[in-house]
């Protein structure tokens, strides 16, 4: 305090201790941040692959497979290498102030290895084991309970008191670099992930340099597979064309760039809950208790009714009506009730 000239941009001190800000700022986004168009299956992946070669006219197309962080999108501004604001998305070109908050997130850098000028696109996320633990914590203070990483993400940055962000495990992964000046020259979007890490910047370790169909259907299927090992959430993975100039060739929508595509992993298990229980009484008296349950998306078709088969199973599962209950369905087989959520 007595000499504020020795304070430096990324003292430490700057990530808590932040005071409160009274209300979020509107922060204007230098460009607009945009979404990703869907897929879900291989066939739409073929499609895609197919659409942009069509532009091209070569044979190979070069890709980078990303984890799709299920997380929040931020985009982050550094003047000549020194942390600056960050934002939420908002309405894409429009999003909030949210600094204070961010600060508080030890993998962010305050400056970076070189004094340029950028704004940068990441997802803030919660670790699922730090997830478990938060959750234990509030448990046991009798605070009610975050549904998944995901919404205790959000609820953290939305904060106006960064000592609240300060106490929740956020973390973050970079995925694009919005050159503004000072930055080196790249042509690849690979090149520019490298150079992320190299400033400073925590890039997921399972990204990956794509040749070709072959390689991104193969890719998708292997992420799939570690989809659960992961120590972070992830609904899907990112596809993007490799080459920067081609990625302005092909542009974007309004809404979503054509240079990338989100391939959504389907959950085959979702949680809702139990409306109500309705008997159903069969030709030959048989009796069949149904879960009546808020309509909810698994593995692309909304679910509304679940069998308990039989009593003796409706007793064992001790379902009730008002219960969260995580409900299974695999295929075009009847959904299930997998569990009840006691601890709700
Ligand atoms: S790229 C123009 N890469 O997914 C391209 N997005 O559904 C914009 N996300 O808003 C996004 N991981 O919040 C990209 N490796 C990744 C991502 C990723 C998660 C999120 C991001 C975006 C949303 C689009």
């Amino acid at each position: 305090k007595l000499y504020p000239d020795l304070v430096t941009p990324d003292s430490p001190s700057k990530r808590i201790g932040g005071m409160p800000v009274s209300a979020f700022q509107q922060a204007r986004h230098f460009a607009p941040m945009l979404s990703l168009d869907n897929i879900f299956s291989e066939s739409e992946l073929k499609d895609f692959y197919r659409r942009i070669g069509k532009v091209f006219y070569t044979g190979t197309i070069c890709l980078v497979g990303e984890p799709k962080i299920d997380g929040l999108a931020v985009s982050l501004y550094y003047e000549d290498g020194v942390f600056k604001r960050g934002a939420t998305r908002g309405d894409g070109r429009i999003g909030e102030d949210i600094t204070h908050n961010l600060l508080t997130i030890w993998s962010l850098p305050l400056r970076l290895k070189e004094s340029i000028t950028a704004e940068i696109r990441g997802e803030v996320f919660i670790p699922r084991s730090e997830f478990l633990m938060l959750n234990k914590k509030r448990e046991s203070q009798g605070l009610s309970l975050f549904a998944n990483p995901r919404n205790a993400a959000a609820g953290s940055l939305r904060q106006l008191d960064p000592r609240v962000a300060a106490e929740r495990p956020l973390d973050i992964f970079i995925y694009a670099l919005i050159a503004i000046s000072g930055t080196k020259e790249l042509n690849t979007h690979w090149d520019s992930l490298q150079y992320l890490r190299e400033l400073g910047f925590k890039v997921n370790e399972n990204i990956s340099l794509l040749n070709g169909l072959d390689d991104a259907v193969e890719y998708c299927r292997m992420i799939g597979a570690k989809r659960l090992e992961l120590p972070y959430e992830i609904d899907g993975v990112v596809l993007k064309v490799n080459d920067l100039e081609r990625q302005l060739q092909l542009g974007h929508t309004s809404r979503a760039p054509r240079w990338a595509v989100a391939f959504k992993f389907s959950s085959e298990e979702e949680i809702t809950r139990i409306k109500d229980i309705e008997v159903n009484v069969g030709r030959t008296g048989t009796v069949t208790p149904v879960a009546v349950l808020e309509p909810v998306l698994i593995a692309g078709s909304v679910v509304k009714r679940a069998s308990l088969h039989n009593e003796d199973i409706l007793k064992e599962k001790e379902v009730m009506i008002g219960d969260e209950v995580v409900v299974h369905k695999a295929g075009d087989v009847i959904p299930e009730i997998v569990k009840v959520l006691k601890e709700k």
